[in-house]
């Protein structure tokens, strides 16, 4: 049957359709139990709906203080049974009380290499510093930013004629592999993790 997975989006979606393509191949022993957003009209919560995925707008504005809004998005994790949250263009900072609150590891991706460029346009920003090469990052999450242990990395080269969106498409194919590898591997119980450092069993 395989794992539950709960997936918090802002935006576009493309790294969960891409997961939810590996689950429909056959490449991710799980199932995506529910999809939640802070903004209304995220294009993730369309994608989910239309695969028949249990999917919410969680408006952090109708909640008092954070802590009150994420309590809200742990019970719905909770009570769809998730063993793994992922977030994908999640674009809010999750504070100490939810990673620490959480029942289940939380793992994200971003558009870099890290611990280079962390943040907002990891992207722009290896271009603007004038990296040979870039990539993205999986890693779990941890109380700070864009700062958990790495997973997996995946690098592309930066090109001399490259622009942000020409570059950010290349690592964004990436992207959609790293992830599904990335909880595939946790799916399969073979991420042994000490510390900072993530082993893959069987490696
Ligand atoms: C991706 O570039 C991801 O690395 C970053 O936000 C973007 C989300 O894109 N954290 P999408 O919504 O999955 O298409």
């Amino acid at each position: 049957m395989g794992i539950r997975i709960a997936v918090l989006a802002s935006g576009r979606g493309s790294n969960l359709v891409a997961i939810m393509h590996s689950i429909a191949e056959g490449k991710i022993d799980g199932e995506i139990a529910v999809v939640l957003s802070d903004k209304e009209e995220a294009k993730a919560l369309e994608h989910a709906k239309n695969a028949g995925i249990a999917a919410y707008h969680v408006n952090p504005k109708a909640y008092d203080t954070k802590e009150a809004y994420e309590k809200e998005l742990l019970r719905i994790i909770g009570e769809a049974d998730c063993q793994l949250i992922c977030l994908a263009g999640y674009m809010r900072i999750l504070s100490p009380y939810f990673i620490s609150q959480a029942h289940c590891p939380v793992m994200n991706i971003h558009p870099a290499l890290l611990p280079a460029f962390p943040g907002l346009h990891g992207q722009r920003q290896a271009l603007e510093y004038g990296a040979k090469v870039a990539g993205c990052t999986v890693h779990f999450v941890d109380e700070g930013m864009d700062s958990g242990a790495i997973i997996l990395q995946k690098v592309v080269p930066v090109l001399d004629n490259d622009t942000e969106d020409t570059l950010s498409a290349r690592i964004l194919e990436q992207e959609h592999k790293a992830y599904s590898e990335a909880i595939q591997l946790f799916a399969q119980g073979r991420l042994e993790v000490c510390g900072r450092i993530v082993k893959v069993k069987g490696e």
